[in-house]
C-alpha cells in the first residue's frame, strides 16, 4: 500500500502522514525533510543554493532513514529547501531516491508537494491537504513557540505566502493536487478529526481499487 500526501507548508500534512503510517504500520518519508537536508548541507558547505551538481551529489548519498527533524525544521531551512527544489535535474535525483524508499518493504506513506503527481502517480490513496492561510500561520507559530522560539504572526504569514508561491509557480513538479487526489481541508479541524477524515479517505480509495 502506498499513500501519497501533498499540500502547502503547515497544512497539517506531516502530522497526518505520521499518524497514517503508525495506523497502517507503514514506513514514512517526509520528503520536505529530504529537500531541507540538501539545502542545509549546501549552506553549511558555503555553496550557493543553485549549485545543481553539488545538490545532486548530496541527494544521491543522503541517509533517508536518519534525517534530523529537530535541526532541519529550523527557521530558514525551509526557505533554502524551496530554492533548491526548483532545479529539474536535482529533483530527478531526489525522486529516484524517494521512489526507491517507497518500493522497499510492504508499503509507505510519503508526504510533500509532488507525491501524487510525480513521485507515486499510482499510489493506493492520494490526499491533498489544505487549510486557510491564517490557520496555517497560527499552527506554524504554535510549533515554533513550543520549541522555545519566537516569531511574529505577520512574519510567519509572509514567509508561508512567499514559499507557497515559489512552490506552486515553479516549472518542474509544482505544488498541485493530482486529478485523482482527495481534498482534505483541515481548517477548523483538530488533529483527531483530521486523522479520522484521512482514514476514511484511504479506506474508500482502497475499496475502489
Ligand atoms: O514540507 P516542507 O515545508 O518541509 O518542505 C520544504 C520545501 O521543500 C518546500 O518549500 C518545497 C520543497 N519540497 C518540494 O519541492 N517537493 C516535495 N515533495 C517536498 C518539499
Amino acid at each position: 500500500m502506498l499513500i501519497a500526501i501533498d499540500g502547502p507548508a503547515a497544512s497539517g500534512k506531516g502530522t497526518l502522514a505520521r499518524r497514517l503510517a503508525a495506523h497502517y504500520r507503514l514506513r514514512h518519508l517526509d520528503t520536505g525533510l529530504t529537500f531541507r537536508a540538501v539545502g542545509a548541507e549546501l549552506v553549511a558547505s558555503g555553496r550557493p543554493l543553485d549549485d545543481e551538481r553539488a545538490a545532486i551529489t548530496i541527494a544521491e548519498t543522503l541517509d533517508l532513514e536518519h534525517l534530523d527533524r529537530e535541526r532541519l525544521n529550523a527557521h530558514g531551512v525551509g526557505e533554502a529547501a524551496s530554492k533548491v527544489a526548483v532545479m529539474p535535474g536535482f529533483r530527478k535525483a531526489m525522486v529516484a531516491r524517494q521512489r526507491a524508499f517507497a518500493r522497499e518493504g510492504a508499503g509507505a506513506v510519503l508526504d510533500g508537494r509532488d507525491i501524487g503527481t510525480v513521485v507515486l502517480p499510482d499510489a493506493t490513496a492520494k490526499l491533498f491537504v489544505t487549510a486557510d492561510a491564517a490557520t496555517r500561520a497560527m499552527r506554524r507559530a504554535a510549533e515554533i513557540r513550543s520549541r522555545g522560539g519566537e516569531a511574529s504572526d505577520e512574519a510567519i504569514l509572509a514567509d508561508l505566502a512567499r514559499r507557497d508561491r515559489r512552490d506552486a509557480e515553479r516549472a518542474t513538479a509544482p505544488l498541485k493536487a493530482a486529478e485523482d487526489a482527495h481534498l482534505l481541508d483541515t481548517t477548523g479541524m483538530d488533529i483527531e478529526t483530521a486523522f479520522r477524515a484521512a482514514v476514511d479517505i484511504v479506506e474508500r480509495a482502497r475499496a475502489e481499487r
